[in-house]
């Protein structure tokens, strides 16, 4: 295909060489159907290494009551609820679709149970008969119904138990993402954890729990009254948790176990620092309902600085690591 010492832009996520170290953040895209209804899709599509659906869950769901999703000033609040159509509704519906992409596949997955989570690996592994998925990237931040709702990726142990399941029934080839919930004191904890039960690349971070109260009706603005929030204002949560888990679990640091740093990304420079935190890919979430060319201008930035500097992208992971 290419050689990607040629292109500086490449990233690898294990197996997987990306020719574009951007991804799509889970939830945040929709399928490439709606994608490919921009008029510039083809760059959008060039601009960008991976695809990452949103969250798949077993059965359909309908979601969280409204209001489901509200600007405030650094960002977004939202509590979808995995509003989805189910595993066979998405292999039927999406999947198919999502390959116009020509991008690599890797579909984010929800459960409420280990038993959950393992039954949907399966499922997928099961029914992508033309092997259209590359990967998995488990969300541990949705609701575990064993422990009152509280998240997976709060307790290291249920992460690693949850990431041994899906990695046993996952199709050997693809890719097994944990992607980690900013809400806890210590991101090294579940993040060794999800090395421990074998992830292959760990993904951080998720939205970051909030709440927001509308003072005419004077009750609390989302239907789900907590919410995750995203966009710029969690950018250097995300940002030191890449660098907590780069500067301190050796996988990360030698890049067996690879991060995708996510969250509050909005311009090629974001993009950057989370590189030099120590991430070799990142995902874009909000800045792309803003601004649908972020991620033209995210990669082009991107690879004029490289030229600018004479290097690649791979030589600058985690250079601000080195103090
Ligand atoms: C509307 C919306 C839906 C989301 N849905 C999912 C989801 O289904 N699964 C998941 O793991 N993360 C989901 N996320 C979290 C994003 O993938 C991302 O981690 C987060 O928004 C931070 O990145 P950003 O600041 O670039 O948006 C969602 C975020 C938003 C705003």
């Amino acid at each position: 295909m290419h050689n990607h010492s040629a292109n500086p832009l490449a990233a690898r996520l294990k197996h997987l060489t990306l020719n574009s170290p951007l991804l799509t953040a889970s939830g945040t895209s929709g399928s490439c159907n709606e994608m490919g209804r921009m008029k510039n899709h083809r760059r959008i599509l060039h601009a960008l290494g991976a695809f990452v659906t949103k969250g798949v869950t077993l059965e359909p769901k309908r979601g969280n009551p409204e209001i489901r999703v509200m600007e405030i000033r650094t960002g977004l609040m939202n509590s979808i609820g995995l509003q989805n159509s189910g595993a066979a509704g998405f292999l039927q519906k999406e999947l198919p679709q999502l390959e116009s992409c020509r991008l690599p596949i890797l579909v984010n997955i929800s459960a409420s149970t280990i038993g959950e989570f393992g039954k949907l690996a399966a499922y997928l592994r099961d029914n992508d008969r033309e092997e259209l998925i590359a990967g998995l990237e488990i969300n541990v931040s949705c609701p575990n119904l064993h422990a009152g709702g509280m998240a997976f990726g709060v307790d290291p142990r249920l992460v690693e138990r949850v990431v041994k399941t899906v990695r046993r029934h996952s199709r050997k080839d693809w890719i097994v993402i944990t992607k980690l919930s900013p809400n806890v004191t210590d991101i090294t904890l579940p993040a060794r954890a999800a090395i421990e039960g074998g992830t292959d690349v760990l993904s951080m971070i998720n939205t970051v729990r909030g709440m927001a109260v509308n003072i005419e009706t004077r009750k609390p603005f989302l239907g789900n009254v907590v919410g995750g929030l995203s966009g710029p204002a969690i950018k250097p949560v995300g940002v030191l948790m890449v660098y907590q888990c780069f500067t301190k679990i050796p996988e990360c640091r030698s890049l067996r176990v690879p991060i995708i740093g996510i969250g509050g990304i909005a311009c090629w420079q974001d993009a950057l620092e989370y590189i030099l935190a120590g991430a070799t890919a990142t995902g874009i979430g909000t800045a792309w309902f803003v601004n649908p060319n972020v991620f033209i201008e995210v990669r082009d930035g991107l690879e004029k600085y490289l030229s600018r500097h004479r290097t690649t992208l791979a030589k600058l992971v985690g250079k601000a690591c080195d103090c």
